[in-house]
């Protein structure tokens, strides 16, 4: 190759060389461009998640705000019944039944749903839902105590029934009392034909008893369905109790019962005199028939702020939880002869006085009443 030869090809290969410079400074140039807008991009990105993140951190404050704020119990567990996270109302419950029977109750409900559970006494109300995303199953679990719900229920279906009840008796009373009083009145004139035939006497004084105990039998019915018509005084509850253990002593004798009478001359209420004999007279009735032979009936009084009253307490067979619950409801008794209305009287006297009666009893030794009423 001459040398003019090999000149011309280095300038050709120079010539190569700036123009793959040429083109290797626009691609750089290019890159930078798209650099810069993937940069651009990012930033806007990471600006996102930074405010994705301050929003997520939010509503997790809320929600644990929700859940610790809740007046409810609420809890969730993983399928093997793993407390994954609870609120305090959950945490005190868990004290108050203890580790053991809230498992229980919680494996007892694992199925969604709203279940009544009975517990000691009381009604949770236990809605149960499923716990199921990718990384978590188990079961979410909001519990209510509603026991107080459950008793204004029962109240309501009490007084409603007491209504029904009432009306149908009143009826009943009003139509049997009519012949009765003939057959008293033609038993009398027996009695008085037969006056020399003592077997005949004998019957138809058994006859003319049989009637009085109807009769008096269905005058409490007839005080039990009454509009009750209250003329309040103030009254020392010693004297309402001297009145009724004077009527009732005899009673008490024939069976050796030990009256304590507690009761403090100074208390008063204010009622009607002659309906509250009638309640003391019921509940010590009850209690004279609940108790054994030289059995205790004690009365006491008090005065607090805002009610007065007294409780009457005997050493019987207490009453079961299952009589407890329908205690006040008319003709509910069992006593061979007795009619079931001695305490449903007691409590419409008492609620016509805006006054309470609670009763205590471990349903096998002993049963206590208290009537409070507001001063
Ligand atoms: N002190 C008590 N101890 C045990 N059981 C009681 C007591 N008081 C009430 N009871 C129970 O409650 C029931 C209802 O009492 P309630 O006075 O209303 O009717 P009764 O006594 O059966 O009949 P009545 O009073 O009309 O003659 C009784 O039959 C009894 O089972
Ligand atoms: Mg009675």
């Amino acid at each position: 190759m001459t040398e003019k030869q090999n000149k011309t090809e280095q300038a050709k290969e120079l010539e190569m060389l700036m123009e793959a410079f040429d083109q290797f400074n626009k691609a750089s140039i290019q890159l930078e461009e798209k650099y810069a807008i993937i940069e651009e991009e990012a930033k806007k990105l990471r600006e996102e998640v930074q405010e994705k993140n301050v929003e997520l951190s939010k509503l997790s404050t809320l929600l644990e705000s929700v859940l610790y704020n809740s007046n409810s119990c609420v809890i969730a567990v993983d399928e093997e019944y793993n407390i994954l996270v609870k609120n305090p109302v959950a945490e005190k419950l868990l004290a108050e039944l203890g580790d053991d029977k809230f498992l229980v109750m919680l494996e007892k409900y694992s199925r969604s749903g709203v279940f009544d559970h009975e517990e000691d006494e009381r009604t949770l109300r236990v809605s149960v839902g499923l716990l199921d995303t990718e990384e978590q199953k188990g079961y979410v679990y909001v519990i209510n105590d509603i026991t107080h719900l459950k008793n204004l229920e029962m109240e309501r279906n009490r007084d409603e029934k007491l209504k029904l009840m009432g009306e149908m008796a009143a009826n009943i009373a009003h139509d049997i009392r009519n012949p009765l009083g003939s057959i008293e009145l033609f038993a009398s004139l027996l009695e008085r034909d037969l006056h020399k035939n003592e077997s005949g006497m004998k019957l138809t004084r058994s006859i003319i008893k049989g009637v009085r105990t109807i009769n008096a039998i269905i005058t409490n019915i007839l005080i039990f369905t009454k509009e009750i018509q209250l003329e309040k005084t103030e009254q020392y509850v010693a004297d309402i109790v001297d009145d009724v253990i004077l009527y009732m002593q005899h009673l008490m004798r024939d069976k050796n019962i030990r009256f304590k009478n507690l009761i403090s001359e100074d208390d008063k209420i204010s009622c009607d005199k002659e309906l509250f004999k009638q309640v003391v007279m019921n509940i010590i009735h009850n209690a004279i028939d609940a108790v054994e032979d030289n059995g205790v009936i004690t009365m006491e009084s008090f005065t607090d702020n805002s009610s007065s009253g007294f409780s009457v307490n005997d050493n019987g067979s207490g009453i079961s939880t299952d009589m407890r619950k329908k205690l006040f409801i008319p003709f509910q008794t069992t006593k061979a002869k007795g009619t079931g209305l001695g305490l449903a009287i007691v409590y419409k006297i008492v609620k016509a006085h805006d006054g309470n009666i609670t009763l205590d009893s471990d349903g096998k030794s002993y049963t206590t009443f208290k009537i409070e009423l507001p001063r």
